[in-house]
């Protein structure tokens, strides 16, 4: 669970970037974050891993306040796997060391038992397990950053972009990649995307961010069924 009550943050002391956040997930669910550039919503994703320390407000993850905590316990702590927009994975490492390091924590049977089981439901990575991560393509690399933060079986889940430079078929593969983690693994899923119409085909519910608050909240389906919606904040692109 993921309860986001009011949070102001920043970079400098004089600029909130968050100005009063409010947002919620729980359960095995998809929620997509939404909004213009420049909104706040790696900030947001940024602050809930504890990149951030709000300002004021709170974080609550699985039902324990957890807003003063950095993101080396964090991560750790709350069960907490993080994909950021850029540099998602380590190019000079293999696809193996990628997962490995994602399995930092796990006593090493477990980890290689995860990774056995990230690469039987990720057969691109099987494949190249001992290529580097940077002879991969965009997609793919998405999927090793997924499998990477899946390592230690967080139960929440922050993704900035999954989809971001992927052609629409590998968008797709992304998408059911994500899919699958919320149905299989049960995990909670908060996802930052711009394809906004086809994020919402995936996703339960979802936010559309405004200068750092909630402009507008609402299922999934509903939102993509408003005109208004549509018109304004998606770009209608869904006919
Ligand atoms: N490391 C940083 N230091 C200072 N300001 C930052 C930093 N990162 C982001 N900002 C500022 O915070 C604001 C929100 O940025 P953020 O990255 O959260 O936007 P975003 O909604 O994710 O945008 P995009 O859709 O372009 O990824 C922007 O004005 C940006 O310039
Ligand atoms: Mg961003």
């Amino acid at each position: 669970m993921i309860d986001i009550d009011n949070v102001v943050a920043g970079y400098s002391a004089e600029i909130d970037i968050l100005r009063g956040m409010t947002l919620q997930a729980q359960g095995a669910e998809i929620v997509t974050l939404l909004g213009p550039n420049g909104c706040g919503k790696s900030t947001l994703l940024k602050t809930i891993a504890g990149y951030l320390l709000p300002r004021s407000g709170r974080i609550t993850l699985r039902g324990e306040d957890v807003s003063q905590i950095p993101v080396h316990r964090k991560i750790r702590h709350c069960g907490l796997g993080f994909v950021p927009q850029t540099d998602n994975v380590f190019s000079a490492l293999t696809i193996r060391e990628n997962l490995q390091v994602g399995g930092h924590y796990l006593p090493k049977a477990e980890c290689a038992r995860r990774m056995d089981e990230l690469c039987a439901l990720y057969p691109v990575l099987a494949r190249k397990m001992d290529a580097r991560a940077a002879s991969m393509s965009g997609g793919e690399r998405q999927i090793l950053a997924l499998a990477r933060a899946l390592m230690p079986r967080p139960g929440i889940l922050l993704l900035d972009e999954p989809s971001a430079g992927l052609s629409p078929k590998v968008l797709h593969e992304v998408f059911d990649a994500i899919v699958h983690v919320r149905n299989q693994e049960r995990v909670t899923i908060l996802m930052v995307e711009q394809n906004a119409m086809e994020a919402l085909r995936i996703s339960d519910r979802a936010y559309v961010l405004s200068m750092g608050a909630v402009a507008l909240t609402g299922e999934a389906g509903a939102l993509m069924r408003d005109e208004k919606v549509r018109e304004l904040y998606l770009g209608d692109r869904a006919h």
